[in-house]
C-alpha cells in the first residue's frame, strides 16, 4: 500500500485523545476569575500506511531464523539470541539507540531489547513493546513474530518519516514472555520509579495476525483504547473488547505498576463463535489460531488483512498519541478567587472546570492548593470529583498551630472522569481562628 507523506489533521478526536495523556491542550477555565490562557495546542500529524510486504518480510526472517536454530526462536536457545542481533541491527541502522539488557530465568541468559527514538519529551514516553520469544514447539510466528515485525516496522517507518514527535518513543522486544512475562517484568523492577513515572502509555502487540481473526482492543485505559477502536470504526472493521486472558501478557507488568496500558490481539486458542464469523468472516466453531503454541505456527499461520490493519493501527497510535499535544507541566485548571471559611462553620467549596479532555484524569492528579488560614490545625480539606467522589486531602490536628495550608497533593484520580466540575472543599472544624481559599488548581 502507498505511503502518503505525512500531514496535519484536524480530527478533534484525536487531539482529545492526546489530551488525555496530559498533553493537548483545552482552554484552562476559572469559575469566577479570568481564564488562564490556554497552551498552545499542537495537532497530531497523520500516520504513513506501514507497508505490509516489509512486515511479512521480518517473519521471513524469524521463519529463517529459527529454521536455523532447531526450529524455534525460545528463550535460551540460540534462535532467540539471533532474533535479538537481527533486530538490534535494523534498528541501530534506523537511527534508534539501543540497548539489550540481560537477564536470567530457568539458569538461562535471557535477553530484552529496547530502542529510544533520540528526541522528544523525556518525560512523556509513549511505550510500545511485543514479547520476541516464541515457546519451543515451532517458531512462533502468529505467536510473537507479528508483534515482533509490527512493532519494528513501525519504529522503521518513525525513521523514514524523520519523526519529530512531541512524546519520547521507544520500543521494546521481551524475552521470556512464554516463560511468564519474565523479561517485561525484569524490566520494570529495574526501572526506577521516576522513569516509570514517565510512561505516559505501554501499548502491547502479542499475536496480532491470528489466521482465523478477531479484532481484540485491550480495554485498561481509555483514550489507548479509544485510538485503536477510532481507528478501526474508520476502516469499517467491528472491535471487542479483549478478554482473552487479562494478566497474559507484557502488559500485565506495566499495569501492575500503574501505567496506562493498552494493545491489540487477534485471538489465540478460544474459538470463533457465530456471530464473530458474522462480522469479522472465518470460520465459526475454530480457533483464532489453531496453531496455538504448536509447530504449525510458520510463515502460512498468518492471516495477511490482519496483520496489515493491525500494523496500521500501530503507526496511526503511535502518530496520534506521539505527535500531539503539548508540553509538561501539563494542562492546569485554576480558581484564584478568594472565598471566606468561617470560623467552625460549614464547609466551603471553590470549583475548577475542566472540559475537552477524553477519558479519565490521571493516576497522578496534582492539586495544588492555597488557603490562607491562622491555625491550620481547624482545616480539614477535600477534593471532590465531578461525580461527588471525595478524596481527603488533609485532616484537622488539634495541635498544628501554624499558619495557611500551601502544598501541592497528588491524588489517583484515574477512575474519575477528566471533564466536570472539580471542587475544593473546605471546612474549619474548631473555634477561634478562620481564614480563606487564596487559589487552587488542577494539573492534568
Ligand atoms: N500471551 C499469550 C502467549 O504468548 C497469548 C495470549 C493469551 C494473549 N491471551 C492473551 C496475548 C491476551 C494477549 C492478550 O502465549
Ligand atoms: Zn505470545
Ligand atoms: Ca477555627
Amino acid at each position: 500500500m502507498k505511503l502518503s507523506a505525512p500531514r496535519r489533521t484536524a480530527a478533534a478526536a484525536v487531539i482529545a485523545l492526546a489530551g488525555l495523556l496530559g498533553t493537548a491542550a483545552p482552554a484552562a477555565t476559572a469559575s469566577t476569575a479570568a481564564p488562564a490562557p490556554a497552551a498552545a495546542s499542537v495537532q497530531a500529524l497523520a500516520a504513513p500506511d506501514i507497508p505490509l510486504a516489509n512486515v511479512k518480510a521480518h517473519l521471513t526472517q524469524f521463519q529463517s531464523i529459527a529454521a536455523a536454530n532447531g526450529g524455534n526462536r525460545a528463550h535460551g536457545r540460540p534462535g532467540y539470541k539471533a532474533s535479538i542481533d537481527f533486530l538490534k541491527a535494523k534498528l541501530d541502522a534506523a537511527g534508534f539507540v539501543t540497548t539489550v539488557q540481560q537477564f536470567t530465568s530457568g539458569g538461562q541468559i535471557g535477553y530484552n531489547l529496547i530502542a529510544d527514538w533520540p528526541g522528544g519529551d523525556a518525560n512523556q514516553v509513549l511505550f510500545a513493546g511485543a514479547h520476541l520469544d516464541s515457546v519451543t514447539s515451532g517458531a512462533g510466528i502468529n505467536d510473537n513474530a507479528t508483534g515482533s515485525a509490527a512493532i519494528l516496522e513501525t519504529a522503521l517507518a518513525v525513521s523514514r518519516a524523520q519523526l519529530q514527535p512531541t512524546k519520547h518513543l521507544r520500543f521494546g522486544w521481551w524475552g521470556a514472555e512464554e516463560l511468564g512475562l519474565v523479561g517485561s517484568r525484569y524490566y520494570v523492577a529495574n526501572l526506577p520509579a521516576a522513569e516509570r513515572a514517565k510512561i505516559s502509555g505501554y501499548l502491547n502487540f502479542d499475536m496480532i495476525g491470528s489466521p482465523n481473526p478477531g479484532y481484540f482492543v485491550y480495554d485498561d485505559n481509555p483514550a489507548l483504547e479509544g485510538v485503536f477502536k477510532s481507528y478501526f470504526s474508520g476502516l469499517g472493521v467491528a472491535t471487542e473488547i479483549e478478554t482473552e486472558g487479562d494478566g497474559r501478557s507484557d502488559h500485565a507488568s506495566f499495569k501492575n505498576v500503574g501505567i496506562a496500558v493498552g494493545g491489540l490481539f487477534t485471538g489465540a486458542s478460544r474459538t470463533k463463535t457465530a456471530a464473530q464469523a458474522q462480522k469479522w468472516g472465518g470460520t465459526a466453531g475454530q480457533a483464532f489460531d489453531r496453531c496455538y503454541h504448536s509447530s504449525c505456527d510458520n510463515t502460512s499461520n498468518v492471516n495477511d488483512t490482519a496483520l496489515d490493519r493491525n500494523s496500521d493501527a500501530i503507526a496511526h497510535a503511535i502518530w496520534t498519541l506521539g505527535t500531539g499535544g503539548t508540553t509538561p507541566p501539563g494542562d492546569t485548571y485554576e480558581n484564584t478567587a478568594d472565598v471566606a471559611i468561617p470560623d467552625n462553620g460549614a464547609a466551603v467549596t471553590s470549583t475548577v472546570t475542566v472540559s475537552g479532555r477524553t477519558g479519565n484524569a490521571p493516576a497522578a492528579l496534582s492539586v495544588g492548593v492555597d488557603i490562607k488560614h491562622t491555625w491550620r490545625g481547624d482545616v480539614v480539606v477535600d477534593l471532590v470529583a465531578p461525580d461527588g467522589t471525595a478524596y481527603r486531602l488533609k485532616n484537622s490536628s488539634a495541635n498544628d498551630s501554624a499558619d495557611n495550608v500551601i502544598e501541592t497533593y497528588t491524588v489517583d484520580a484515574s477512575s474519575e472522569p477528566a471533564n466536570g466540575d472539580w471542587k475544593l472543599r473546605v471546612q474549619d472544624v474548631a473555634s477561634q481562628d478562620s481564614g480563606r481559599i487564596d487559589s487552587w488548581k488542577l494539573v492534568f
